[in-house]
C-alpha cells in the first residue's frame, strides 16, 4: 500500500453557497451555508486516504471546536495524527468560501497553521524515511516547508510540492522536489516570471519535473529533458471547484508507482469527479468510484 505523508494546512471551510459573487460594499442573500473540514494540507492527505493510502498528517490545530471537529474528521478517515499539534491560547486556521456558479473565492485565516514548525517536521522524520511520497503546499511557514525538504532529501523520499497560494520560491528548493505541481499562475509566480510567457516555456525553464494543472483543460506534464505532453480534462458539470488541485495532487502521489502518464490521467479523473459535488473534502472519490469513472469517461 502506499505511504504518504502530507506536510500542511488543516482549515475549517466555512463555505456559502451563493447565486453570483457580491461586489465591494454589497451585501447578497446566500442560499446556503456549510462547515467542512478543510486546508490544503488536510484535503490532499483525505483524498489520498480515500484512495487507498496509508496517510500520516503533520500540522496544527487550535484549541478551539473547529480543532475537535478536524482532529476527529481526520480520524474518522483512518489519517495517522500523531504529529497534529494542538497549540494552546489560538483558534484554528479557517477558510471563508463563496461558491458561485462553480467558481469559487476564498480567504484564509492561517492561526495555528502559521506554528507550524522545522523541529516538527524533524520530529516527523521517522515516517517521512518510510513514506513513498511527501506532499507539501504554501500554507505553513515556510521555514516548515524549507524542512520538509531538506528531510525528505535526506531521506530519500521524493516530494511533491504544490505551491500554493503561491510565492517566488528560491531555484535551491525547486531542484529538491520530485514534481512541482502548479497552475499556469503560480508557476509563473514561483518562477519569477511574467504572466505573459506561454506555460509550457516556462515548464522547460523550472529546474524540476512540473505537472502544471489547467481546469478543465486538464493537465501537462514534463519529467526531465522532454517536451511537455498533454492529458486533456474530462468533462463534467462543475459544482464546486474548492479542493480539486489538492484532489489533484493526492491522486497523482498516490498513483506515481503505475507511471507519470497513468498517475496525471487519474489524476485528472479523480479531481473531475471532486469538482462535480459540493465540498473540497466533500467531493473526493474513493478509489473504486474513480475507476467506475474511467470506464465510462474516453
Ligand atoms: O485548496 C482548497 C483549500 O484552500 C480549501 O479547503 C481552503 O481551506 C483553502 O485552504
Amino acid at each position: 500500500m502506499t505511504r504518504i505523508v502530507v506536510v500542511g494546512s488543516i482549515n475549517m471551510d466555512l463555505v456559502t453557497l451563493a447565486p453570483r459573487f457580491p461586489g465591494p460594499g454589497e451585501t447578497l442573500t446566500g442560499d446556503r451555508f456549510l462547515t467542512i473540514p478543510g486546508g490544503k494540507g488536510a484535503n490532499q492527505a483525505v483524498a489520498a486516504a480515500r484512495l487507498g493510502a496509508t496517510v500520516s498528517m503533520v500540522g496544527c490545530i487550535g484549541d478551539d471546536a473547529f480543532g475537535d471537529q478536524l482532529y476527529d474528521g481526520l480520524v474518522a478517515e483512518g489519517i495517522d495524527v500523531t504529529h497534529v499539534a494542538r497549540i494552546d491560547g489560538i483558534g484554528s486556521g479557517t477558510a471563508s468560501i463563496t461558491v458561485a456558479g462553480g467558481e469559487n473565492t476564498i480567504v484564509v485565516v492561517p492561526a495555528a497553521n502559521g506554528r507550524v514548525t522545522p523541529a516538527q517536521v524533524e520530529a516527523a522524520r521517522a515516517i517521512i524515511r518510510e513514506a513513498d511520497a511527501v506532499l507539501v503546499q504554501l500554507e505553513i511557514p515556510l521555514d516548515a516547508v524549507e524542512a520538509t525538504l531538506r528531510v525528505a532529501e535526506e531521506e530519500s523520499t521524493p516530494v511533491i510540492l504544490n505551491p500554493a497560494p503561491a510565492q517566488r520560491l528560491p531555484v535551491e528548493w525547486l531542484a529538491r522536489v520530485r514534481f512541482l505541481t502548479p497552475n499556469e499562475h503560480e508557476l509563473a509566480l514561483v518562477l519569477g516570471a511574467g504572466d505573459d510567457v506561454d506555460f509550457r516555456e516556462l515548464m522547460r525553464r523550472a529546474p524540476c519535473p512540473v505537472v502544471l494543472t489547467r481546469g478543465s483543460d486538464g493537465a501537462w506534464f514534463r519529467d526531465g529533458d522532454d517536451e511537455p505532453r498533454h492529458q486533456p480534462g474530462f468533462r463534467v458539470e462543475a459544482v464546486d471547484s474548492t479542493g480539486a488541485g489538492d484532489t489533484f495532487n493526492a491522486a497523482l502521489a498516490v498513483y506515481l508507482a503505475e507511471g507519470l502518464d497513468v498517475a496525471v490521467r487519474k489524476a485528472c479523473a479523480t479531481a473531475a469527479i471532486a469538482v462535480s459535488r459540493l465540498g473540497a473534502q466533500g467531493g473526493m472519490p474513493r478509489a473504486d468510484e474513480v475507476t467506475a469513472f474511467l470506464e465510462t469517461h474516453a
